[in-house]
């Protein structure tokens, strides 16, 4: 009897680091394929550091997991790599931040990658990746950082990135710089933990919902410029109270500026300028914001008085009036 017991307990230790070479194996064979598929490595940085005779762990780049052993981070920003993700990097499911930004990754993410069920941090930033934003990754459970700027991403934002009530988690969304069209899924304001949400430098349209600021108790940094959106700005925007950065510039907006800017109390920077339907002038309320250090507003149809409240606050660094119907304060 007792030897049966010491059989089964030594059956299931042998069984658990068997399992656990296995997992080992899987996290290694990843990082191979993903080495595999690159087809340019300059620096000669991977071709050398990653030696199969040595762990994975103490590979330049590679986390891992004190406890477990697993691969949890993969950090190779600017290493001047070029060539394709390899699928097989869904296979490291215990990562947790993914970098490897600014080098030259092309193709499309492949739908392997979802399966990074821990991931918080996904940052794809400054590559030439193409094809749609995948939906699925907006059912990634814990993911909090999303860099997909400086890429040729196409077509719409996909609204089930953001109607899903596993995605709120999510705090920082940046997809400037790429090749996006249609109109901002509304539900994405809807997200109540993002702090930044910077989508510039794209070729979206439309207007943004009337009730934008209701559910954004958290956002500082709000970044649409460079796009073809139009209609007013949202009157609400004093909702979105801690706002830091608010940029609008270069699209289409119309109506007036709403004077309710003036509340947002935390803003340092507020660029309105190059959009050409604006009617009236510049609401007084704008001196209010005792923190604002650049204020844009050059090119945008302006009309009235400059209200000599703007010359109130103290902090203000740069300040771009230009190329309005302004009259002088005297
Ligand atoms: C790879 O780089 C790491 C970190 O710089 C270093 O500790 C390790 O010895 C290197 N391994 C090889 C095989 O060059
Ligand atoms: C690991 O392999 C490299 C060649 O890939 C060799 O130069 C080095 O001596 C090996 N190191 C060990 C510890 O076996
Ligand atoms: C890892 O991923 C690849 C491609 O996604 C797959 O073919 C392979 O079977 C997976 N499993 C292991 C253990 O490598
Ligand atoms: C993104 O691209 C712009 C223009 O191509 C460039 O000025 C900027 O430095 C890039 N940003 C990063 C972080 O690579
Ligand atoms: C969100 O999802 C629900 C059901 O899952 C669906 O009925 C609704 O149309 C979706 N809305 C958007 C904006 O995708
Ligand atoms: C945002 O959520 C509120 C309540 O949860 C809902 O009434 C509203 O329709 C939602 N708006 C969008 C654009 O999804
Ligand atoms: C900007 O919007 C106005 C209406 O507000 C429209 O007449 C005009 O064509 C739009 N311009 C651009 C460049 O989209
Ligand atoms: C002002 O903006 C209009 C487009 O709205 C553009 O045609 C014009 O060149 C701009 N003026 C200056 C001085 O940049
Ligand atoms: C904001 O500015 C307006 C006009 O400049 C002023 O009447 C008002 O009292 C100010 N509000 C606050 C909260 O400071
Ligand atoms: C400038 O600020 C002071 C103190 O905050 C306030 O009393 C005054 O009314 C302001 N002037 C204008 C023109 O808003």
């Amino acid at each position: 009897m007792e030897s049966l017991t010491f059989s089964i307990v030594l059956l299931i230790l042998l069984l658990n680091s068997f399992a656990f070479s296995l997992n080992f194996d899987t996290d290694k064979n990843a990082l191979i394929s993903f080495k595999n598929s690159i087809t340019s490595d300059t620096n000669a940085i991977l071709s050398i550091n990653w030696s199969q005779n040595t762990s994975v762990c103490n590979w330049i780049g590679v986390s891992c997991g004190l406890k477990h052993g697993r691969v949890t981070a993969l950090n190779l920003p600017r290493y001047d790599l070029a060539g394709t993700v390899a699928p097989h990097l869904g296979n490291l499911s215990f990562l947790r931040y993914l970098d490897i930004s600014s080098n030259s990754f092309v193709g499309m993410l492949s739908f392997e990658l979802s399966k990074l069920r821990r991931l918080k941090v996904m940052n794809l930033g400054a590559n030439s990746f193409t094809g749609e934003i995948p939906t699925w990754l907006g059912s990634l459970p814990q993911l909090e950082e999303l860099y997909l700027y400086n890429n040729s991403f196409l077509g719409k934002i996909p609204s089930s990135l953001f109607n899903n009530s596993k995605l709120q988690m999510l705090q920082i969304l940046h997809l400037y710089s790429n090749k996006l069209s249609g109109s901002i899924p509304h539900v994405i304001f809807n997200v109540s933990s993002l702090r930044e949400i910077r989508i510039g430098i794209n070729s979206l349209s439309g207007r943004l919902p009337i009730d934008m600021c209701n559910n954004m108790p958290n956002i500082k940094f709000l970044a649409l410029s460079w796009n073809q959106l139009e209609g007013q700005i949202p009157s609400n925007i004093w909702k979105c109270t801690h706002l830091d950065v608010l940029s609008l510039s270069f699209n289409n907006f119309s109506g007036s500026i709403p004077r309710e800017t003036g509340r947002l109390s935390m803003l340092t920077k507020l660029h309105l300028g190059y959009n050409s339907g604006f009617q009236g002038g510049v609401p007084p309320e704008i001196g209010n914001l005792s923190r604002l250090e650049i204020l844009g507003i050059g090119n945008a149809s302006l009309t009235g008085i400059i209200p000599s409240s703007i010359f109130n606050m103290s902090y203000l660094e740069k300040l771009y009036l230009g190329d309005n119907k302004l009259t002088d304060l005297k």
